[in-house]
């Protein structure tokens, strides 16, 4: 068999923007982010180089799929071995890869009070395919057909995820209904403000009025990603399963942004609450880069979607899954958990000190290494400055900095590098960042 040949590629930057400018539907247009084209050609761990050998800091993490780091040697030999071998089998035979990394997964849930909790995973492609799964887990097992969401979440682009989406700049027509909202409790910017019990008395009340009055879950993101980096207050996810599981309904965590270690101080985000979901969804972070999203069930809730046929075609993907699996092994070996926590306390250190000293900043929050700063026009009314924003996270690509733009008003810019961002990386950060807010008078 002949040997593979490079396939030609053109790297300049403005060859590169008119060929995806012209052949790219415009449906991918809005998600450009700089004024001008930025092409990335190579990245190592927390760092990445455009065209021009350019060297970034990326706080976005590719959009928090890069957990571990870019092109982490062990991720990426995991899964070319695996690729060599067999690529792709699929999931109507058995396969060693997938089922490890199942029986891992499964490992990094909670067991409960009395050690009998037992769960089952469902791979798919994407985080919205596996929403897509959770809610109809929830119905079918259930038999109700409402499900309750948070405004300013984020699940997906697929019209079911977009349907249990609280942003309108996602929403798109079409979606399916039986979907009713609960405000986010935003400790900065909530509609009940700072305190946690009237979050969770509107929620009794959505579910009397808005619902048939018995739901099949709520789906709750324990820190909202795209929502601006909104942390639940201690109480509210607990609360909210209470309330819900009252009204026949499932609590499903979305773990697809703080999963994996990255709030610090747990390896899953609902584990800061005294709570343990019956469904549990996954993606980005789980294959750092290699496509993959998984459903984590409790086994008794799985169960009933026996009774019919489901398959997601690259689901079970060995190549993906030896990614996955390096992937919960280098989160361990290289401690990088207790790495978010000790990296992201010092960065969130730095947000408080730049806030002190750029008026702009009307909010800083975040745990781990999932952090924010949100800019106002008045730090007393709150009002969002979406064009400081825009101003600073230009400029930080000026200072070497990949940032996102988040939250409703786009008035939030989100922190999510891969894990391994250290304490030395925190000092050019926080630099670049006072460079940024300088530069903007
Ligand atoms: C919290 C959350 N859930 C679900 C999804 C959907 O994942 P995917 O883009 O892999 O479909 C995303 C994607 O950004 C997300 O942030």
């Amino acid at each position: 068999m002949q040997a593979h040949q490079p396939l030609p590629v053109e790297w300049s930057t403005d060859a590169t923007a008119n060929r995806r400018d012209s052949y790219f539907a415009a449906s991918q247009s809005k998600f450009v982010p700089f004024a001008e084209p930025l092409v990335f050609k190579k990245g190592a761990m927390q760092y990445l180089w455009d065209a021009d050998g350019r060297k970034y800091t990326d706080l976005l993490g590719m959009n928090v799929c890069i957990s571990v780091g870019h092109c982490h040697p062990r991720v990426v030999d995991a899964a070319m071995q695996q690729a060599q071998d067999l690529t792709h089998c699929t999931t109507m035979f058995y396969h060693p890869v997938p089922a490890h990394f199942a029986q891992e997964l499964a490992a990094t849930m909670p067991k409960g009070p009395k050690g009998d909790i037992e769960w089952v995973v469902h791979f798919t492609n994407s985080g919205a395919e596996a929403i897509d799964l959770a809610m109809t887990m929830a119905r079918t097992y259930t038999g109700n057909l409402d499900l309750l969401a948070l405004r300013t979440g984020y699940h997906g682009p697929t019209a079911a995820a977009q349907s249990i989406t609280g942003i309108a700049g996602w929403r798109h027509p079409g979606m399916p209904g039986n979907v009713a909202f609960v405000p986010e409790p935003n400790q900065y910017r909530g509609i009940f403000g700072a305190t946690t019990q009237p979050y969770l008395d509107e929620i009794d009340r959505v579910i009397a009025t808005a619902t048939t009055g018995r739901i099949a879950g709520i789906v709750i993101e324990p820190v909202q990603g795209y929502g601006g980096v909104i942390e639940t207050p201690k109480g509210y996810m607990s609360g909210a399963a209470e309330r819900v599981r009252a009204a026949g309904g499932l609590f499903i965590a979305d773990e697809v942004q703080s999963g994996f270690g990255r709030t610090g101080d747990n390896m899953w985000g609902f584990e800061a609450d005294d709570v343990i979901p019956d469904i549990v969804v996954m993606a980005k972070g789980i294959g750092n880069g290699f496509p993959l999203g998984a459903v984590v069930a409790r086994k008794q809730i799985a169960a009933p979607m026996a009774e019919k046929f489901l398959f997601h075609t690259y689901g079970a993907s060995p190549t993906s899954c030896a990614a996955g699996r390096a992937v919960l092994a280098v989160i361990r070996d290289e401690a990088l958990q207790q790495n978010a926590k000790t990296v992201g306390n010092a960065l969130l250190a730095r947000l408080k000190d730049l806030q002190t000293r750029h008026k702009a900043i009307g909010d800083v929050r975040g745990r781990g290494l999932m952090l924010a700063i949100e800019m106002v026009k008045d730090r007393a009314s709150l009002e969002p400055d979406k064009e400081t924003t825009a101003a600073v996270f230009e400029n930080c690509r000026k200072a070497g900095l990949i940032l996102s733009k988040s939250g409703p008003f786009q008035s939030v810019l989100r922190m999510v590098p891969p894990l391994c961002l250290s304490l030395a990386d925190v000092d050019q950060v926080a630099d670049g960042l006072d460079q940024a807010f300088c530069a903007l008078s």
